[in-house]
């Protein structure tokens, strides 16, 4: 079982410790909790992927502690990407650019470009300053589950297959780094994260939204990602039209801002209707829907701005489908 670290001196020693012997560490971002392993090394990295069961085409992110660091993995560095660093970093916000040759492939799944960003947390940052490299680290789940926000919730999911995690509490934003990539013109959103789009906008006007194809394409946007167990739909207004139906009482909801009658379990996002405290509460009330034994969870959409674009993202992906809903029933459209 790993070994459950503090986020003192002590704990962040033992943690860098342990990632410089080639050990597994997770630990918390302000995005979610991050599975760390030192980037330039690729055996350990391969560790990494092995621990989440990640196949190998799906390249990860490298956490630095300051923007020189990230420097020294891209071959070159655009007026545009400095100036998005100096106003983003640090934050949630991933830059994909074509990388120097001692970055190993494993890292980016044989990609010519890395994606790094520096993470805004104290602990990260203390973490990859203490052990002095960079730090490749994807989200601390199993591949394509939900992404934690916790480190009960590392542990229950990877507790078995890793060295340690620090014990972070509760991460900040609750959902991950946006991913720029600057190594095309214009550039192109290849997932929307923490920080929003609108804000983006201001240094990047002509940002492309639509998703890549072809070997540019991001090979972490699976369709489906971020699943609970428990299938998920997601509600759309209007009658049913037939199809599966299942009784409301069995069924789990969860709601934007105010709870949804005759359900056996709903969880509201934000009661004052903020996106910031939605994005921050999504995976861990997801969570909490999955470990009740229903028998599906219905999602209600949030509005696609600001925050909500990444959470509307997140929702998509792992839905199963939509559900449309009747007095007590829940209607069911693979
Ligand atoms: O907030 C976050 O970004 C968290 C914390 C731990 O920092 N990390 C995270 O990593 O979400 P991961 O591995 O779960 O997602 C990395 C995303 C994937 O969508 C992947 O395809 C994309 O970044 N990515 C990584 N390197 C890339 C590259 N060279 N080109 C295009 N996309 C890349
Ligand atoms: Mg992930």
């Amino acid at each position: 079982m790993a070994e459950v670290l503090g986020t003192d001196r002590a704990g962040i020693a033992r943690a860098a410790a342990l990632l410089r012997a080639g050990g597994l560490v997770a630990f918390p971002t302000e995005t979610v909790y991050g599975l760390g392993a030192p980037a330039l090394w690729a055996e350990a990295v391969a560790k990494v992927f092995a621990a989440k069961g990640r196949p190998r085409f799906d390249p990860v992110i490298v956490h630095v502690a300051d923007p020189g660091e990230a420097e020294r993995l891209w071959r070159e560095v655009p007026a545009l990407a400095r100036a998005l660093m100096e106003r983003f970093w640090p934050g949630p916000l991933t830059l994909v650019l074509p990388k120097r040759d001692i970055v190993p492939d494993i890292v980016t799944a044989g990609l010519p470009t890395v994606a790094v960003r520096m993470p805004a947390h104290p602990v990260a940052l203390a973490l990859i300053r203490e052990a002095g490299v960079p730090i490749a680290a994807p989200s601390a789940n199993r591949f394509g589950r939900l992404s934690p926000t916790h480190h009960e919730a590392v542990l229950e999911q990877l507790g078995e297959a890793i060295d340690a995690v620090i014990a972070g509490g509760p991460t900040p934003v609750g959902i991950e780094s946006t991913v720029i990539s600057l190594a095309e013109s214009p550039p192109r959103l290849l997932r929307p994260g923490g920080t929003p789009i609108e804000a983006l906008r201001e240094l990047l006007p002509d940002l492309r939204l639509d998703p890549p194809r072809g070997p540019s394409a991001s090979p972490g946007t699976l369709p489906q990602h971020y699943r609970p167990a428990t299938p998920l739909f997601l509600w759309e207004p209007g009658p049913p039209e037939g199809g599966e139906a299942l009784e409301r009482h069995r069924c789990g909801f969860l709601a934007f801002r105010k709870p949804w009658e005759g359900f056996a379990q709903v969880e509201v996002l934000s009661e004052r209707g903020d996106l910031v405290e939605a994005a921050a509460r999504f995976f861990a009330l997801l969570h909490r829907l999955d470990q009740a034994g229903l028998a599906a969870i219905v999602a209600e959409p949030v509005p696609e701005v600001g925050l909500g674009l990444a959470i509307m993202d997140r929702l998509r992906r792992a839905s199963s489908g939509r559900a449309r809903l009747d007095e007590t029933r829940v209607w069911i459209a693979r």
